[in-house]
């Protein structure tokens, strides 16, 4: 396989080293792409002797070989290590100011960093949302270790082990994980929009997050991928068909249409359950008294139950979403157990909401009932681990041939 092992600036790069051996040791072709800073650190030499192959930095070594598209293209597995905090930045921003963010913006295989640098670092708002970013785009961060760094200093920032980055690199790309190599996947994100009048709407606090991360996932492990999204908070990932609707009954109409050829229908949209019954075409004064405006409120078509109740195609697994909080009449699990009844989707993904969890933030803890209420596996981490625990229950659970499984 064609690895490219992207180094940052930072005094962990003398691990990258160690990383570098494993990988070669493993059989891989590894191209090391330091940044300018790396190589204060590690020289060229070191780097050229261990992988056997030309190392720049610059995107202006080269030219004639467009190495900064070349290298990106034929990567079968990018390994960043290690990824300092400027180094995320620029990814997050996806900037291509070295050959390393250049062949970041390029590769369409796993990518996976592994970040190092000092506490306070890693803790700032600024470097949480890069790697929240980079999260929600597919890309697979690590946590750092925590144990000594550079000085004296000590707490999370340090680089994992070169034995367990490249343990985590590989397993991106070995064995199962092609597993949706064939199929086509629909993913609903986001939050729809009822339109009050030409100003106002009503909507909810869906980032899409978790429905990007699904769609990157399922991209990942070899599937054809359509995502319809709502109002997303974060980009569509790259290689996936992006659908943008607004409202749900476009969501509906749009997941429908997506579906008639789809092997699995995964509803992570938070779509409304009820719209305005006249989106007014002026926008709505306040007028002279104190009244305040009735608004009446119409059903929306349920889109996952329409699914269950007529498949667009025979056989074809739905996956619904429930958010739920716990109350006086029942825990969050029994209101998920109800719910996955009374959908019926041959799985729910239970996901507790409120007091900071769930919505916009980039992990995730849920619980994935089948049809009859009960629990078949749980899941916590970042989104895309949740999604890949998601498509782990979905491929478990479609037939082993090219089309759709039986239904269960
Ligand atoms: N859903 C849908 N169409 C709607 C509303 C919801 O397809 N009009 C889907 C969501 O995408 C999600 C699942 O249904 O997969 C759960 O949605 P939720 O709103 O929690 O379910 P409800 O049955 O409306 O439950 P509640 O009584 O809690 O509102």
């Amino acid at each position: 396989m064609r690895v490219v092992l992207g180094v940052g600036g930072g005094i962990a790069a003398y691990k990258a080293v160690l990383l570098l051996r494993l990988l070669r040791e493993a059989g891989h072709a590894v191209r090391v792409v330091p940044t300018r800073t790396a190589l204060q650190f590690v020289g060229r030499p070191t780097w050229e002797a261990l992988s056997g192959e030309p190392v720049t930095s610059d995107l202006f070594e080269d030219v004639d070989q467009v190495a900064h598209v070349r290298v990106g293209r034929e990567a079968e597995l990018v390994v960043v290590a290690p990824a300092t905090a400027d180094l995320l930045a620029r990814a997050a921003a996806g900037r291509a100011d070295d050959l390393l963010t250049a062949t970041l913006l390029v590769a369409r295989c796993p990518v996976l960093m592994a970040p190092a640098m000092h506490t306070e670092m890693w803790e700032h708002p600024a470097t949480v949302a890069n790697v929240a970013t980079l999260r929600a785009r597919g890309v697979h961060v690590l946590d750092p270790d925590a144990g000594r760094l550079t000085g004296a200093d000590t707490g999370p920032g340090r680089l994992p082990e070169p034995e367990a980055i490249a343990a985590a690199a590989l397993a991106l790309v070995a064995g199962p994980r092609h597993d949706l190599a064939g199929r086509h996947v629909v993913v609903s994100a986001g939050g729809t929009r009822e339109p009050l009048d030409p100003v106002r709407f009503l909507g909810n606090r869906s980032s899409g997050r978790q429905g990007v991360a699904l769609a990157a996932a399922a991209r990942d492990r070899g599937a054809r991928v359509t995502l319809v999204g709502a109002h997303l908070d974060v980009p569509a990932p790259a290689g996936v068909e992006h659908v943008a609707v607004g409202t749900a009954e476009e969501l509906g109409t749009a997941v429908r249409a997506a579906a008639a050829d789809a092997d699995v229908v995964v509803m992570a949209a938070a779509v409304a359950d009820f719209r305005p019954a006249e989106a007014v075409a002026s926008k709505i004064k306040k007028g002279a008294g104190d009244d305040a405006p009735v608004v009446g409120l119409v059903r929306t078509p349920d889109v996952l139950a329409g699914l269950v109740a007529d498949p667009p195609r025979a056989g074809q697994l739905v996956v619904g979403f429930a958010a739920e909080t716990g109350d006086a009449t029942g825990s969050v699990l029994d209101h998920g157990r109800a719910k996955a009844r009374r959908k019926g989707a041959a799985l729910l993904v239970l996901n507790e909401v409120g007091a900071g969890r769930g919505f916009g933030t980039s992990d995730n803890t849920v619980t994935l009932l089948d049809r009859t209420g009960e629990v078949v596996a749980g899941a916590s981490g970042s989104k895309r681990e949740v999604a890949d625990a998601v498509l782990d229950a979905v491929v478990a659970r479609l037939g082993p041939d090219g089309g759709v499984g039986a239904p269960h």
